[in-house]
């Protein structure tokens, strides 16, 4: 698949990174197909995607017209049939179970045009192995966004081990044309490159709060204040979700070894189902419950 060749994009998954990566998509101008296993699940992705658009329009980053013809550009499916069928390209944005992508991409291809392009925006998962599990792994690749990835620049592009040249360009040219920074990938290694930096570190904060070395918040101001990072440590836990840092964790503990075991104060939040901003209390509390208050 070229890249001039893409018109409509299938988003999988309409969790907190799969909507942010169809809203996206929207706004530069493709047609949109958001895909979850629940209609519930693809209702909620639709509305945050409103949500997104109107927040934006309302800071005037974007016209209100921009707004709705980018909302009008996503549909919301349940059928995989249908939400793929006629895509050019898939961004699969599934929970990070390799048994679920497996079952998700064997799905995808009973109906998905031979030559479109599957990208996996994985967080750490090796596209090589994803891709062995496709029949297209020449044409298959990663595409990891950001958290939120309506306001963060960077896209890394990752070659797989099968990965051919024609596909990561597509994917490249694609990422520019979302108005994004896209930084190639060259090798498969676990966390790939931002990950492998940014989730030990959020790690290195969950051990100092479990040996009560620091608290929350000293922590975080640190972080924000003296070292100057965009946010706190914990703060951007609860942006990126902490049951996708701590799987990242476990899957570079298990490859990798033990300098990448998960803190207990990080496995305990887990645990507590605190995964964050998108539940409402993670290490900090956005609604009312046990976290510490927002400073
Ligand atoms: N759409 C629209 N508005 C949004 C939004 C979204 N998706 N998300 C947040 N906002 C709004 C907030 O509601 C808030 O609105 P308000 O001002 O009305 O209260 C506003 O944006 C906050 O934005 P500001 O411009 O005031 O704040 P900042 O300039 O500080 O920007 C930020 C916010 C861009 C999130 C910045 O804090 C930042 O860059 N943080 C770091 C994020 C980061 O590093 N992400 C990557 C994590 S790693 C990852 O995702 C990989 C994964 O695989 C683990």
């Amino acid at each position: 698949m070229e890249f001039d060749e893409i018109e409509t994009i299938a988003v999988l998954g309409a969790g907190s990174m799969g909507h942010g990566i169809a809203e996206v998509a929207a706004l530069a101008g493709y047609d949109v197909n958001l895909r979850d296993i629940k209609e519930e699940f693809v209702q909620n992705g639709y509305e945050q995607i409103e949500w997104s658009l109107e927040k934006l329009a309302d800071k005037d980053q974007i016209s209100q017209d921009e707004a709705d013809a980018a909302t009008d550009r996503v549909e919301p499916y349940v059928d995989i049939e249908a939400a793929v069928g006629e895509a050019d390209f898939v961004i699969e944005a599934v929970p990070e179970k390799m048994e679920i992508k497996r079952d998700v991409y064997s799905d995808v291809e009973q109906h998905l045009p031979e030559g479109a392009i599957i990208a996996s925006n994985t967080s750490s998962l090796s596209i090589t192995d994803l891709s062995e599990e496709t029949e297209r792994p020449a044409g298959f690749c990663g595409m990891h966004f950001f958290n939120p990835p309506v306001r963060m620049q960077l896209v890394e592009v990752i070659s797989g081990g099968h990965t051919d040249e024609a596909t990561l360009d597509a994917t490249e040219e694609l990422a520019e044309a979302f108005g994004k920074t896209p930084v190639r990938v060259r090798k498969d290694s676990p966390g790939f490159i931002v990950n492998r930096i940014l989730v030990p570190l959020m790690n290195e904060a969950c051990w100092m709060v479990s040996a009560d070395e620091a608290t929350v918040k000293e922590v975080d101001s640190t972080t924000k204040f003296d070292i100057g990072l965009p946010m706190g440590a914990f703060e951007l836990g609860d942006q990126v979700g902490n049951d996708v840092t701590y799987h990242v964790l476990e899957y570079m503990n298990d490859v990798l070894g033990e300098a990448y075991e998960p803190a207990p104060f990080l496995e305990e939040t887990v645990e507590a189902e605190k995964h964050g901003k998108k539940t409402g209390e993670g290490f900090y509390d956005y609604e009312g419950g046990e976290g510490v208050d927002i400073p």
